[in-house]
Formats: C-alpha cells, sequence, structure tokens
C-alpha cells in the first residue's frame, strides 16, 4: 500500500495509519479521504491486522479539519455531495467497518477532524490536543456527522454548546466530557494505544466485529439494537472462534482465535 498524503506501518497486528499533511495540519482534502477509504477498506480485509490506530503526522495536530480551500465556491448541491460521499466513503465506512479502529488523538481535532475521531470506535488523546466543531464561524454546520456523533458521546446540552460557540475544549475537559477514553503525554499516545490494541488483538475478532455493529445498531433510527443484538449473540455460537474460546477456557489455556 501506497498513498500520497497517508503512511501505513505495523505493530504485530496492529496497523498504524497516519495523515501526512504536516503543514496544513492534515486537513483532509478529497484526495486523502479517498486514500483513507482505501487504506480502511485494505487493512479490514487483511486477517492478521486485529486493530488500527489513526492518528495525524507532526506535533501539532490530528486532522484541523476539512479542508476548506477546497470548498470554499461550492453550490448548494455540491456541498451536499461533499457530504454525502465523506460520510458514506469515510466517516459511516469507519463506524461500521469490523476491524476496531481507534483515534490517537495527537493535537487539533477540529471540525472534520473531530468528526473523523467521533467516526473511530473509541479515541484516546494527548495532553496537548484541542477539540471542537468550529464551523459555525465559516457560516456552516458541522457535515459529517459530527451533530449526530457529539450528542451520542457527551449528551446534547454540552454538544449544543460546542456547536453553538464554536469554541475548542482541552483534552481533561474532553476527558470529563467523555469525548476520550484516556489522556496521556504526546510521547506516550502511540504506546498506549498500541498496549490497548495488544490486549484487543487476544481476543476473538469475529466476536469484535458482532459486538461493533451490535453497539452501532442502538444508535441507528428503525434498528432494534436488542433485536440485533440477539441474532449476533446467536450467531457467535456458530463460529470456529466460540468454540475456539470455550475450549480454552475449559482446557485452562489462552486461546488462539482463527477468526472465524
Ligand atoms: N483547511 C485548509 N487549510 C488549513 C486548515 C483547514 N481546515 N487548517 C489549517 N490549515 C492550513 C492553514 O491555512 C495554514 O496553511 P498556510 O501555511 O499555507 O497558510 C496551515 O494549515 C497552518 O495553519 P495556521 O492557521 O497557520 O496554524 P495556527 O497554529 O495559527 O492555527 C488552527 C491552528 C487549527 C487554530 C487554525 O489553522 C484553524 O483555525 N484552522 C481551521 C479549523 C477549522 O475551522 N476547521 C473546520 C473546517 S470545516
Amino acid at each position: 500500500m501506497s498513498y500520497k498524503n497517508l503512511s501505513v506501518e505495523y505493530d504485530d497486528t496492529t496497523a498504524i495509519v497516519t495523515i501526512n499533511r504536516p503543514k496544513k495540519l492534515n486537513a483532509l482534502n478529497s484526495e486523502t479521504i479517498q486514500e483513507l477509504h482505501e487504506a480502511f477498506e485494505e487493512l479490514d480485509a487483511e486477517k492478521d491486522t486485529l486493530v488500527i490506530i489513526l492518528t495525524g503526522s507532526g506535533e501539532k495536530a490530528f486532522v484541523a479539519g476539512a479542508d476548506i480551500s477546497e470548498f470554499s465556491d461550492f453550490s448548494i448541491d455540491e456541498g451536499a455531495e461533499l457530504a454525502a460521499n465523506g460520510h458514506k466513503i469515510l466517516f459511516d465506512f469507519i463506524e461500521n467497518l469490523s476491524t476496531p479502529v481507534i483515534a490517537a488523538v495527537n493535537g487539533f481535532a477540529l471540525g472534520g477532524g473531530l468528526e473523523l475521531a467521533m467516526a473511530c470506535h473509541f479515541r484516546i488523546a494527548s495532553d496537548n490536543a484541542r477539540m471542537g466543531l468550529p464551523e459555525v464561524s465559516l457560516g456552516l454546520i458541522p457535515g459529517y456527522g459530527g451533530t449526530q456523533r457529539l450528542p451520542q458521546l457527551i449528551g446534547k446540552g454540552r454538544a449544543m454548546e460546542l456547536i453553538m460557540t464554536a469554541s475548542m475544549i482541552d483534552a481533561n475537559s474532553a476527558l470529563d466530557y467523555g469525548l476520550v477514553n484516556h489522556v496521556v503525554s504526546q510521547e506516550d499516545l502511540l504506546p498506549h494505544c498500541i498496549e490497548i490494541a495488544e490486549k484487543i488483538a487476544n481476543n476473538s475478532p469475529v466476536a469484535i466485529s458482532h459486538a461493533i455493529k451490535v453497539v452501532n445498531a442502538g444508535f441507528k433510527t428503525n434498528v432494534n439494537g436488542y433485536k440485533s443484538e440477539i441474532e449476533a449473540f446467536g450467531e457467535c455460537f456458530g463460529t470456529a472462534d466460540f468454540e475456539e474460546g470455550t475450549t480454552a477456557f475449559l482446557e485452562k489455556r489462552k486461546a488462539e482465535f482463527p477468526g472465524e
């Protein structure tokens, strides 16, 4: 895999995807969005890749938003198309990926950058991180899922305030709000994410992919999360991972999940 705006490295069964436009604070232009789609699609298909970490290059930014220079002259239809395409190929795509995705938020995560971090399955921040949805300061609203995922994560009142004021919060406030799960120093950020990834990788990939699907089901309209859970729970009983997990437990040994 080779990309113009991304790098992909591996630490054992964890893939680390780094958005690499530091001079533009890793702002998401359309090419980067397309490359992220391709990278996530390929990594998800790799059987040996059990967890993906997404981060930004440099010490200043995770992603400072969608690339404003690309859409400043867009029409109503082009604006709607921009959002719809982004949802489809990147933000919803990551949220619904079978492989767990951790956002390592290493600096500014603004606008589309925070929306990208929120589309990941959970977030770890470095202590210099700053997060916000500043779109209304540009005459816009968040268009990559921010109006939906931010209230899900931090509650409606706090989300309304953050969106309306266009202000940023620091890493500790984000921790307090539940927007990120942990705050660590910048140098500890990737090691800490890898440590969590290793814990995830000990477990059944098939069960984890079911868990992602079912947790997400509860946030979808016209989908009954409890019903989805019951169905997926039942499906687990037909997997080789279930057979291995229960057999290993009874034999008092560590499970070696086949991922099937
Ligand atoms: N789109 C396009 N370019 C962006 C960008 C974005 N979202 N965010 C930053 N950049 C570019 C800047 O234009 C600048 O490019 P230049 O050096 O060619 O002029 C470069 O990245 C560095 O940014 P700069 O603003 O000089 O850094 P700063 O430290 O002074 O400020 C921010 C950092 C994050 C506060 C500021 O860049 C910012 O407000 N960015 C926009 C955030 C935003 O509104 N995002 C939502 C978009 S919908």
